[in-house]
């Protein structure tokens, strides 16, 4: 590739991931959206770069690669841009797009919504796109004939992946991990981030939890030992997602939660390492430390490159007052003192669970989850606000996921997921040796136990039926 095709190659680079995240956010908000509309100016700023040096301008899909006016963008075939936009192209019949000339930058909020029309998942055929297109007044963005495809690629047209279900769950869920550790990487680094990325995994994130909060529940009490830190800040934003959607709260308001929630703990990047990873108790000058992080990752936030808009401003103040307590006795201290909003509120539920069940920072011992529970309730009115506990232990359910319990048969098992019967949750049951055990069971659950005392490793147990997929349903008794 010569100097040119290098340049033209990073331009068609740019501009297939600024569409992505264009597509993506018109998904989720409107056009007049702030969010939606700080990507747009983005898009359009890239589009008419790239006209400028070539007009028209192509991007095509054959098999599983893009190209840019005929040269193959240096993106890699799985990159999440670039899968998202070959599978949207073949979802509406089309071997690429054709922009041409200036006013292709001034059309594309009006391709982009009616490219996105009618649910993410209506195939349709190249005629029909092209229709839909000029119904919404654009003419200058035009679909192309697919061009040299392969048999195997028309298959794949024609099944798109399935949008939810355990592997979308996890899909979702590491893909939100992966964010948080760039972001906090460059954080760490002192470099600037971009937050697009981050909010489209926010996006796809609340999308699965309000689908299925049990099976993501399930993926952050197993997933948390690897990466403690990405996965704890992914978890937050999982419990925050939930509570916010029981709140009544729509999609758009969602997506923003958890969007701030991952970043909650931005400000431990700018902490030494030692600390955050410390195993042992803190001493009082660690918690000096310790305390610096809501304020230092306000400021990180602030600092970032971007224009501030609504949803980058409710993440400064969720961590800015994530630990502040509901009743202002926690840090940092503030005179006069300051109301947490509502999403530092959620957040902190969620922060203290997820905090707790681990055994990190600040119980150096992991809880089971219905003693996290109770001392939470202890806690609220001062610390929590009570009315969002009470919703979140209606959705942890009365013996939460990773609960080691005393069935009435006088075995032990541990709680895998929560149904709409919470006293009658799918269990694992354990053998006598602790290991998990099949077995159906019409008996119901008589007490919870201490998972030290009785040696259960519920989270071990949880790993291996997760492979094993051995988890029964307590049947209603008689
Ligand atoms: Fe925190
Ligand atoms: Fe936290």
């Amino acid at each position: 590739m010569n100097a040119a095709e290098t340049a033209a190659s990073g331009i068609g680079a740019d501009l297939v991931r600024r569409l992505f995240v264009l597509l993506k956010a018109a998904t989720v908000y409107g056009p007049n959206n702030e969010g939606y509309r700080t990507h747009s100016a983005e898009a359009r700023g890239t589009l008419t770069a790239a006209l400028s040096r070539a007009d028209p301008v192509r991007v095509e899909v054959r098999e599983d690669r893009l190209f840019f006016n005929g040269a193959p963008i240096t993106l890699p075939p799985g990159e999440a841009g670039v899968r998202f936009l070959c599978a949207e192209l073949r979802r509406c019949g089309a071997g690429g797009l054709e922009f041409r000339g200036a006013r292709a930058a001034l059309e594309l909020d009006a391709f982009v919504f009616a490219f996105v029309s009618g649910g993410a998942r209506r195939e349709r055929s190249l005629s029909d796109t092209a229709r839909l297109l000029r119904d919404a007044g654009v003419n200058a963005i035009t679909p192309l004939e697919p061009a040299g495809e392969d048999e195997g690629a028309c298959e794949r047209a024609r099944t798109p992946e399935p949008e939810f279900g355990a592997d979308a769950a996890r899909r979702a869920f590491s893909r939100a991990v992966d964010t948080v550790e760039e972001v906090m990487a460059r954080t760490r680094a002192g470099q600037d981030a971009d937050l697009g990325e981050a909010k489209v995994a926010a996006a796809e994130l609340a999308e699965q939890v309000v689908a299925d909060p049990q099976a993501l529940f399930e993926l952050s009490i197993l997933q948390r030992f690897d990466e403690y830190t990405y996965a704890h800040c992914v978890n937050v934003s999982i419990y925050s997602i939930a509570i916010g959607d029981r709140l009544g709260l729509g999609t758009a308001r969602l997506a923003e939660l958890g969007f701030g929630a991952l970043f909650h703990d931005l400000g431990k990047a700018q902490l030494p390492r030692e600390l955050i990873d410390k195993p042992d108790e803190f001493t009082e000058d660690d918690w000096r430390l310790m305390r610096r992080h809501p304020a230092l990752g306000a400021r990180a936030l602030l600092a970032l490159r971007r224009p501030l808009d609504a949803q980058l401003a409710r993440a400064i103040s969720i961590a800015f007052e994530h630990h502040l307590g509901l009743d202002g006795s926690g840090y940092p201290k503030l005179t006069p003192p300051r109301r947490q909003e509502l999403f530092s509120r959620i957040c902190a539920v969620a922060d203290a669970f997820d905090a707790m069940t681990s055994g990190r920072v600040y119980a150096k011992r992991a809880m089971s989850p219905d003693e996290a529970l109770r001392r939470m309730v202890q806690r609220a009115g001062t610390a929590f606000d009570p009315l969002l506990l009470r919703v979140f232990i209606n959705i942890a359910g009365v013996f939460p996921i990773a609960t080691a319990v005393r069935l009435d048969t006088g075995e032990r098992a541990v709680v895998r997921r929560n149904g709409d019967d919470l006293l009658r949750p799918d269990v694992v049951v354990l053998a006598d040796d602790g290991r998990a055990r099949a077995k159906s069971s019409r008996r119901a659950i008589q007490r919870t136990l201490d998972p030290e005392e009785n040696g259960i490793d519920a989270r071990e147990v949880l790993r291996r039926a997760a492979s094993a997929s051995s988890s029964v349903t307590l049947e209603k008794s008689r």
